[in-house]
């Protein structure tokens, strides 16, 4: 469920707005990031925040998300009836359909066999929600309650295989109601539901983008940092990046970027974000080569968090010691998106998973004011205004790499330089290959683990007690849940055999065949 934090978010000014009340669903990010891809911009916003705060927002329109509860379930979240008075079209989405077949007197009632996953919709009457559109199609149900009769002066549109009422509207009232969904792919034509309702009913005129994005940022950050001096925390990352290229693009030279490069980075990493950002933008970088300091630091340390505290305490202290010298910068530069906002506090689980993953980020407590440019941006948003500002596409694609980098990748033992130097060769051939076989963005993450274990080989003549190389490649669309990537057999046997060719110590290559759950996408 969405938090509180959402409502700090500030929607960009003069766009058209579509708000998302969240009422629980697991598909409602996804529906703020349809509504977003058909040039609307969304936000997901807590149930319970009541009329106000959504009018406050001048929104469009309003979508009612799904939820997992019964709408007879003890304490399962009521509509507020003001919602269906603010004057904006509303559609309610499965549970948000239930709701307002309940609040208008229709009859909605629990159902002995429940329908999810696939179904047949057929269309009886389109009316202006459904028009043009084919009479059957496929659509994608989750729900057990099911209404039966819609409110007076509503009309059924549609029946599916278990759903007497599958979608229903009240025109005059610009009140619109679909049981199944229309954000997951398995509805063929959920993009033109949305699409009528957006454009058509609502009136949206689908212009916003990522190149609205940067002009809105531009002049947000202007106004937030006035003449002050900025600093930002350069991590080669995607989000990182595009937040330091809006700022530059916003204060030029008041901005300066520090790099830590803590010697864990994988092969030409650092050089590659030292070219980009002082060579091509020629925006103030300051490099610090830290890779000695960190390596002292991770002496004898083989415990994973330990490893991990060790780096993110010293990562503090370089990064303090750096933005001392810059002197009297009272702002920080954070990458900071939009899932993060949501997924953070709450207590949940994914909140313990952000703050275990966080370690080696900088604490809340630094002097500074943070500037947050991607706030209100998605993952694929922040690449789109990445490529946008002319970020290398390299940038621009990167996989997610842990703070922490390769250090938890020697897994039970010390990273040590000659260690880390293997992992990063045996890693780069990985890349080399992953990316010729045009299969970089396919993945969420691919990787090499090096497992601090020996095994017998035989190379020529001579047996070799040599290094094993784990592989390890997922897909994955947001890292809480990953599959092991199906590599061609022909691609696995050339990095196979290109590691042990070209690295001397390594004499064996194996692949992680693990999905997430049960295990976790890195080793440590
Ligand atoms: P796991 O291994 O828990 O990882 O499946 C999920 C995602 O988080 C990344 N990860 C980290 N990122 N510091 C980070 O900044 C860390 O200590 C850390 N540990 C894991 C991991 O690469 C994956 O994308």
């Amino acid at each position: 469920m969405v938090n509180e934090d959402v409502l700090d978010v500030e929607a960009p000014r003069s766009v058209d707005e579509v708000v998302v009340l969240d009422y629980g669903g697991q598909y409602s990010q996804l529906i703020a990031r349809r509504v977003r891809e058909l040039g609307v911009y969304s936000e997901l916003l807590p149930h319970h925040v009541g009329a106000e705060e959504v009018r406050r927002r001048k929104p469009k329109g309003l979508i009612l998300s799904g939820g997992p509860a019964s709408v007879y379930a003890p304490g399962a979240p009521a509509l507020d009836p003001e919602l269906l008075e603010l004057g904006i079209p509303v559609l309610g989405i499965c549970y948000g359909m239930q709701l307002i077949t309940l609040a208008l007197g229709g009859r909605v009632e629990g159902a002995e066999i429940g329908e999810f996953g696939r179904s047949e919709l057929t269309v009886r009457e389109p009316g202006r929600l459904l028009a043009d559109l084919p009479r059957e199609q496929k659509c994608w149900m989750s729900h057990r309650d099911t209404v039966y009769e819609a409110p007076p002066g509503f009309t059924a549109l549609a029946s599916s295989t278990a759903s007497p009422v599958a979608a229903l509207e009240n025109v005059e009232r610009d009140i619109y109601g679909i049981q199944y969904h229309p954000e997951v792919v398995h509805t063929p034509f959920g993009h033109e539901v949305l699409q009528r309702f957006l454009l058509d009913i609502c009136g949206c005129d689908g212009t916003w983008s990522a190149a609205s994005i940067v002009e809105d940022q531009i002049a947000r950050i202007r106004a937030q940092v006035g003449t002050g001096k900025v600093v930002c925390g350069l991590s080669g990352g995607v989000d990182s990046s595009v937040a330091a290229l809006l700022v530059h693009r916003a204060i030029g030279e008041q901005l300066t970027c520090v790099f830590v490069d803590h010697g864990l980075m994988r092969k030409n990493e650092g050089e590659q974000v030292i070219s980009a950002f002082r060579d091509r933008f020629q925006i103030p970088l300051v490099a610090v080569d830290a890779e000695e300091r960190f390596l002292t630091k991770l002496k004898g340390v083989t415990e994973p968090e330990a490893k991990r505290k060790a780096i993110g305490a010293e990562f503090i202290r370089v990064f303090e010691e750096e933005a001392a010298k810059i002197g009297d910068a009272n702002y920080l530069v954070q990458g900071t998106l939009y899932s993060d906002v949501i997924e953070s506090g709450g207590g949940t689980g994914a909140a313990t998973i952000k703050s275990h993953h966080n370690v080696g980020g900088l604490p809340d407590d630094l002097q500074f004011e943070l500037v947050e440019p991607l706030r209100a941006l998605f993952k694929d948003e922040v690449r789109a205004v990445g490529a946008e500002l002319g970020l290398d596409e390299r940038l621009v694609w990167r996989q997610p790499f842990p703070g922490p980098g390769l250090a938890i990748r020697i897994v039970g033992g010390e990273a040590t330089k000659d260690r880390l130097d293997l992992l990063r060769d045996a890693d780069y051939i990985f890349q080399d290959e992953i990316r010729k076989a045009g299969l970089y963005r396919d993945l969420w993450q691919s990787f090499c683990v090096l497992p601090d274990v020996r095994t017998v080989g035989v190379q020529g003549d001579e047996r070799t007690y040599g290094a094993v190389v784990v592989l390890r490649a997922v897909t994955s669309d947001d890292a809480m849940t990953a599959d092991w990537a199906r590599l061609p057999y022909d691609l696995l046997e050339q990095i196979a055999s290109r590691m042990i060719n070209e690295l001397r110590d390594v004499n064996r290559v194996v692949l992680d065949i693990t999905s997430k759950p049960p295990g976790t996408i890195e080793w440590e």
